[in-house]
């Protein structure tokens, strides 16, 4: 356990800035780890930065489960979606500090999203085991850190925790003012 900061909800809608695309292109960054009518978990969706081109990338028979502590954020998510027509294959979760509740989909997710979320969760040990329930042997994790917020020595102490509950590290993309990697579940 350590001291965490959620995120305020307010703060989604500036995470969603478009300008945002010049450094971190969802579709740059998502596709090469997605193929269409795959399932997807984005876990701490915000208010769908990358919820919603997932979707649009996955199409109309795959979908995007986007799981968020915080109700304002889902329905910034379930907005977004209506606007850009994706709302058939976006599946809003709201979850609780203490747990992602993902028993149901155990197995069923293709890849794993955690962009700048996991510096903000206490129990990390928890939510790897819970993110590693939910992918399917084989299924990936992208792992995505702000350097702002986290050094080099806790995201590798993060990684670790990943390779302990049996994952190993596929890749080490670069994503600008981000620590990265592509871990899969073996
Ligand atoms: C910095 S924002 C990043 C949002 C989004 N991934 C993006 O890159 O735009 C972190 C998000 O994680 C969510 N979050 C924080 N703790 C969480 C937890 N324990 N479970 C699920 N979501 C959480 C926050 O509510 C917030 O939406």
């Amino acid at each position: 356990m350590s001291n965490t900061h959620v995120c305020p909800w307010w703060a989604g809608y500036t995470l969603n800035w478009s300008i945002r695309r010049i450094a971190h292109s969802p579709e740059r960054i998502l596709a090469p780890y997605l193929k269409a009518g795959q399932t997807m978990l984005d876990v701490g969706c915000g208010m769908g930065y990358f919820t919603i081109p997932a979707a649009r990338l996955l199409g109309e028979v795959g979908s995007v489960i986007a799981v968020d502590l915080q109700q304002e954020m889902l329905d910034g998510v379930r907005r977004n979606a209506e606007k850009a027509g994706v709302s058939a294959c976006v599946v809003p979760h709201k979850c609780e500090a203490h747990s992602l509740g993902l028993d149901k989909y155990a197995g069923a997710v293709d890849l794993a999203l955690t962009f700048m979320m996991v510096h903000e969760v206490p129990d990390r040990d928890r939510l790897v085991f819970e993110i590693r329930d939910a992918l399917r042997t084989g299924g990936l994790l992208l792992f995505a850190e702000p350097i702002l917020h986290v050094g080099k020595a806790a995201f590798e102490d993060s990684l670790r925790r990943f390779i302990e509950q049996g994952f190993h590290i596929v890749e080490r993309p670069r994503i600008v003012i981000c620590r990265t990697a592509v871990l899969e579940k073996i």
